[in-house]
């Protein structure tokens, strides 16, 4: 952490995103039971240069689903205060259907919450897309267009003139392992290789505070703990602020400053636990006494 960094964003972080490529889901109770068509989750965000420090702040987020027809009302969110300071790594984890993609998307500016605020560098992002570089729980590249194309797709939805967005892309793929691959199609790419690139898509995109959900769920074991070596490395390089999304303590001890355990549906904010280990933090890192024993108070507010 850079502590100077967290108490003023600085001006860069305040200006207005660029036209949204997608509209944000309505919250009202009429709104069509169909969001995914409505707000596809595409990368969302306004191109930058340089990548700057800003907070994300939600107080009191409540969200109610209301879906057409006999369904009963889902309520996701029910009161969740959540803060990453401007440079910070905090992690999400809570059991599947609690809400933490709902909170992601929020953050997004991709669906209005029924209550609460969202803010990012002091900005309020509901149902404002162009805030936060977001990589969806599905990566969504687009099996039609090769791996530069694919890199650059969220920046050319922000209006980046495609030979500007790939100038900037080119020198990243040696930084994301994926040098010499800039024609392979997806299928050509192994699972870690397609996580990457839909990270590298999000990293370009400039914005400063990236929400990151379950990059790695569908990844193997082995190449998971690559994957978190390397975006340690890639973190630490340029402190942009995460919030990081998933469903496994071990990685979220891996990587983050601070673990936010959610409950059950409805989410709400049930245990923080700090990871004030150093870093760069080895695999082994979770085999430490101190480790250990955050483990055992995340698993317990898990109910395990
Ligand atoms: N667009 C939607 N319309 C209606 N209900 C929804 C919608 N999106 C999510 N939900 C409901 O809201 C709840 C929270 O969903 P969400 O996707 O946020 O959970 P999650 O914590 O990300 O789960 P997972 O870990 O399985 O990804 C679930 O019960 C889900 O069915
Ligand atoms: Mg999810």
């Amino acid at each position: 952490m850079r502590p100077g960094r967290a108490a003023d964003p600085p001006p860069q972080a305040r200006r207005p995103p660029a036209v949204a490529p997608v509209a944000p889901e309505s919250a009202a109770p009429d709104a069509p039971d169909a969001p995914e068509s409505a707000a596809p989750d595409a990368p969302v965000t306004a191109p930058v240069a340089a990548p700057v420090a800003a907070d994300v702040d939600v107080r009191g987020l409540h969200h109610t689903f209301r879906p057409h027809g006999s369904r009963e009302p889902v309520i996701a969110l029910d009161g969740v205060d959540l803060h990453v300071p401007a440079g910070g790594f905090v992690s999400v984890v809570g059991p599947s259907g609690c809400g933490k993609s709902t909170l992601l998307r929020v953050l997004a500016g991709l669906l209005v919450p029924t209550g609460g605020t969202a803010t990012v560098g002091g900005e309020d992002v509901r149902g404002r897309p162009g805030h936060v570089a977001y990589l969806p729980q599905r990566d969504l590249l687009l099996p039609w267009r090769r791996a530069l194309a694919n890199a650059v797709l969220g920046a050319e939805l922000a209006g980046v003139p495609r030979e500007e967005a790939q100038r900037r892309a080119r020198p990243l793929f040696e930084r994301f392992g994926l040098a010499g691959f800039e024609r392979a199609w997806p299928w050509e790419l192994s699972g870690g290789m397609r996580q990457r690139l839909a990270l590298l898509r999000t990293f370009l995109l400039g914005a400063p505070v990236l929400v990151l959900d379950e990059p790695f769920a569908a990844l193997d074991a082995i190449t998971r703990r690559a994957m978190y070596a390397w975006l340690g490395e890639v973190w630490m390089d340029d402190r942009r602020t995460v919030l990081f999304v998933t469903h496994d303590v071990d990685e979220a001890l891996t990587l983050a400053d601070r673990v936010v355990v959610l409950s059950g549906r409805p989410g709400r904010v049930v245990t923080e636990v700090d990871v004030p280990m150093p870093r760069p933090r080895p695999a082994t890192v979770v085999t430490e006494a101190d480790v250990v024993e955050r483990k055992r108070t995340l698993l317990e507010a898990l109910g395990g």
